[in-house]
């Protein structure tokens, strides 16, 4: 059963464990494409030999300087679905459940921006985990529309554009995932051979409890062989 205010998550928390597998593919991924690019180097050689007799390096410059040469595919950001919305526990005539939109009920109270903790919510809301900082529930959420986020500068923000969010805070993580040290992804490395898709802050982490899951250290596997003899002496 599900207590009213408890919220429709579980098909996001399956999709974040598909993600974690996804950033293990990576990995994979990434040493494939260090065998690769030297391979792909080697292609526009061959084929740039053929058209021109210009030393090598004039002909690659020119390959770089004209993208157009190459057939580049997209890269896009998978984008977390709309405004999250309540389970009221109640179900229709169908028998599905009835959700309620965050504004039902925020429209008529006013936005309290000292609620910051789990402990501060006493009427509602009272399930949700939060440990992120010390920062204010609406550091994020928009006192003026619950159905959207909020920046620092008090501009309105669609929860699809969380990572814009994110990224407010966390400078350093964003630029390094831009340029893909941070953050995985699934698809092409060489975007001249498919289209990539980079996966999105909040498929990582939570916003309301963002550490990343540690792993879980198991025993080493045991060696007979590099053991000390047990007869030593
Ligand atoms: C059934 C009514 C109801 C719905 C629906 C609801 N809330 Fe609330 N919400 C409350 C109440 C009541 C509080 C005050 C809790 C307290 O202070 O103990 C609250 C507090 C909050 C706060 C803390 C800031 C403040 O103004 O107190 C945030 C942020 C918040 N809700 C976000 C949401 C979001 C996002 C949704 C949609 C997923 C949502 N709420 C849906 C009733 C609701
Ligand atoms: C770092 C930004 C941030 C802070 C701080 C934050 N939220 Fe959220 N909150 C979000 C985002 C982003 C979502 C959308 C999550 C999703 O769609 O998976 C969300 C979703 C929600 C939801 C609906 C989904 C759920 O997880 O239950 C409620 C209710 C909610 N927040 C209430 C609160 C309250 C209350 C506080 C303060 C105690 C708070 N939030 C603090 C960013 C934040
Ligand atoms: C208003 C500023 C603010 C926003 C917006 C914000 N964060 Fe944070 N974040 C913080 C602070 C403060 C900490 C705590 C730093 C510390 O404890 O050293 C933190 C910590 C974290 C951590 C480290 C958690 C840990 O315990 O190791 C992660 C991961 C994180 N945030 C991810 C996110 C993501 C993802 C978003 C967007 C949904 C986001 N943050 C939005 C301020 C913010
Ligand atoms: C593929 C999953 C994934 C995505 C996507 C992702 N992160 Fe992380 N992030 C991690 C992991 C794993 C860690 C923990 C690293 C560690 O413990 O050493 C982490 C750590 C962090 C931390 C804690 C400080 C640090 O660097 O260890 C912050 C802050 C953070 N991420 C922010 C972000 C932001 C902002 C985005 C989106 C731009 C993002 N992350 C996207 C997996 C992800």
């Amino acid at each position: 059963m599900r207590v009213p205010g408890e919220i429709a998550m579980t098909r996001r928390r399956r999709r974040r464990r598909s993600v974690v597998v996804g950033l293990l593919v990576c990995a994979t991924a990434a040493g494939w494409y260090a065998g690769s690019a030297s391979r792909g180097a080697g292609q526009v050689d061959a084929q740039s030999s053929k058209q021109s007799t210009a030393n090598t390096r004039d002909v690659q410059r020119t390959v770089e300087n004209s993208p157009s040469s190459m057939r580049r595919f997209a890269v896009s950001i998978r984008k977390p679905e709309g405004p999250p919305r309540v389970i009221t526990g109640l179900t229709d005539l169908h028998g599905n459940p009835v959700t309620a939109a965050c504004s039902t009920c925020h429209s008529t109270r006013k936005p309290n921006s000292t609620n910051r903790t789990a402990q501060d919510l006493n009427e509602f809301h009272g399930n949700l985990k939060i440990s992120h900082g010390a920062i204010s529930c609406l550091s994020c959420h928009n006192g003026e529309d619950y159905d959207a986020l909020k920046l620092a500068d008090g501009r309105r923000l669609e929860f699809t554009e969380v990572m814009t969010l994110c990224a407010q805070c966390h400078g350093p993580q964003m630029k390094a995932y831009e340029h893909g040290a941070h953050g995985g992804m699934t698809g092409h490395w060489d975007l001249s051979r498919g289209p990539q898709v980079k996966n999105n802050c909040v498929d990582c982490h939570n916003p309301h409890a963002p550490q990343f899951p540690k792993m879980q250290p198991t025993f080493k596997p045991k060696d007979r062989f590099l053991e000390p003899p047990r007869t030593a002496h």
